[in-house]
């Protein structure tokens, strides 16, 4: 079998600066898997990364050989906050808080979360005047952490989840901030301490160890995410220790509040360029509402916010890499990539392949008709991953979204005010380049069509 050198990637010929390397790792590991066609290879001094975009070989790595790889190292960075989690653990580990977490994820239980998704939603339409002017993003994250910490704690007081929110959201940045700058490990020696986070941080610890104290003395049924992990068992009867439950918590709270946050705020900044996506939404919105009679367990349906949130996450997809490292030589067609490797593959040029979405950059929501949705060849749209490390909130975020697009569209028009086009600022997740403002216009029953 032929071996060929895997293009290489250079710093000069393509539009990046090694700088930024320093400067913005993320950004900077953005564009250089945006140049890579299938596949390029980056070296620098210690700087070694391989990015994939072929659809097939992405399957190969992230499904076929995926016990050829793990996590990328700067993914540990997370372990500050997040512990042993399932976003960062890898083996046998691994294996374990997956298998126990999965049940939380049900079907089944993801009703029991819709409610939720809604009295957020409302209240946070409710909390907005007609004409204010909001930041966007902003008002999205709030929402999602108070989802995500309702949906862990919904047998506690809402102060607790909602207040716990906030220590998250100062940790988070904290986080953020470290895992960006050691993404490459030539700057790893930057990570800086931060001692107002690192106090959020042993804050948010002791308040979900609590919890999880309370929760062991009492003998009550299961009603939301903490219960579920406490009460998850395997075949051999094995159970989560509380630090192994308090990890996964942390965990939650990360990984299900900024991706959705990210996605919706690009969602709504799109949807207000496009009035007849507006107007469309609108619509369904509307009619759904007129024969809607709710049922808690019946799944939340919007086909059309649900074709209006797909399109979001193809073009702004909240994880925009996904790393991993190599542990044994991998074939992909006539290339190798050799152990030790970083591998990149970053959904969000994945998803500008013209071959598979042509004219890339536009954005239309009849790409995720049924029958569109199905003649996508197989890892070419992997917004949540694929494989065994996919995300396992994928469920919880379709259901989220739908119901907050939804919502959101019955109840209110979000009029775009910020000037200028707004780029991205790839951190952990793809964030807006600046403040997105939007003007709040509530729709009162008499005031819906076209005003
Ligand atoms: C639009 C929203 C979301 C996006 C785009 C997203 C994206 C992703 C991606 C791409 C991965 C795979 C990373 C990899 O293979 O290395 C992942 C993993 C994960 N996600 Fe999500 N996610 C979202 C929402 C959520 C939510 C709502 C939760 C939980 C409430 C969640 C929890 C997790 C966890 C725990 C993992 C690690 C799974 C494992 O390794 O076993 N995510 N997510």
């Amino acid at each position: 079998m032929r071996n060929r050198r895997i293009p290489a990637l250079s710093a000069s010929r393509n539009p990046l600066s090694l700088r930024d390397a320093f400067t913005n790792p993320s950004a900077f590991l953005l564009r250089l898997s945006c140049a890579a066609g299938d596949i390029g290879e980056f070296k620098a001094g210690p700087v070694h990364i391989i990015c994939v975009n072929r659809p097939e070989w992405v399957h190969t790595i992230l499904v076929e050989q995926a016990s050829a790889f793990r996590k990328m190292p700067a993914v540990k960075t997370l372990r500050v906050f997040t512990g042993d989690g399932l976003l960062v653990s890898d083996g046998a580990t691994w294996v374990k808080h997956r298998r126990l977490a999965a049940p939380a994820f049900h079907r089944q239980r993801i009703l029991a979360y819709q409610s939720v998704a809604m009295r957020a939603t409302q209240e946070m339409i409710a909390g907005w005047h007609d004409g204010q002017v909001i930041d966007l993003e902003h008002e999205m994250k709030r929402l999602t952490l108070t989802i995500v910490g309702r949906a862990l704690f919904t047998r506690d007081v809402n102060e607790v989840a909602d207040g716990l929110s906030r220590d998250v959201d100062r940790a988070l940045d904290y986080v953020n901030g470290l895992s960006s700058r050691v993404t490459l490990p030539i700057i790893r020696s930057i990570a800086r301490h931060d001692r107002e986070a690192l106090a959020a941080i042993a804050r948010v610890d002791a308040a979900v160890r609590n919890l999880i104290r309370t929760r062991r003395a009492q003998a009550a049924p299961t009603a939301d995410l903490l219960d579920m992990l406490l009460a998850a068992r395997t075949e051999d009867g094995e159970a989560l220790s509380d630090d192994e439950v308090r990890d996964e918590v942390i965990t939650m709270f990360v990984a299900g509040h900024e991706t959705v946050a990210t996605v919706l705020t690009w969602l709504f900044y799109l949807v207000a360029r496009h009035p007849e996506v507006q107007a469309d939404l609108e619509r369904e919105a509307r009619e759904a509402q007129a024969v809607d009679r709710s049922p808690a367990d019946e799944p939340f349906q919007r086909p059309y916010a649900m074709r209006v949130y797909k399109e979001a996450m193809r073009l702004y997809p909240g994880g925009f890499t996904i790393g991993r490292q190599a542990i044994q030589d991998v074939r992909l067609g006539d290339y190798v990539i050799p152990a030790g490797a970083w591998v990149m593959i970053s959904p969000y040029s994945v998803h500008r392949n013209p071959a598979i979405f042509p004219s890339p950059e536009r954005f239309d929501p009849e790409r995720f008709t049924p029958e569109n949705e199905r003649a996508l060849p197989r890892a070419s749209y992997i917004p949540f991953g694929i494989g065994p490390r996919a995300c396992i909130g994928g469920q919880f975020a379709l259901m989220e979204g739908q119901v907050i697009v939804s919502t959101l569209a019955a109840q209110a028009r979000l009029v775009n005010v910020t000037p200028g086009e707004v780029g991205i600022r790839p951190l952990v997740t793809l964030r807006p380049d600046r403040k997105i403002e939007m003007r709040v216009q509530k729709i009162s029953p008499g005031r819906r069509e076209g005003s």
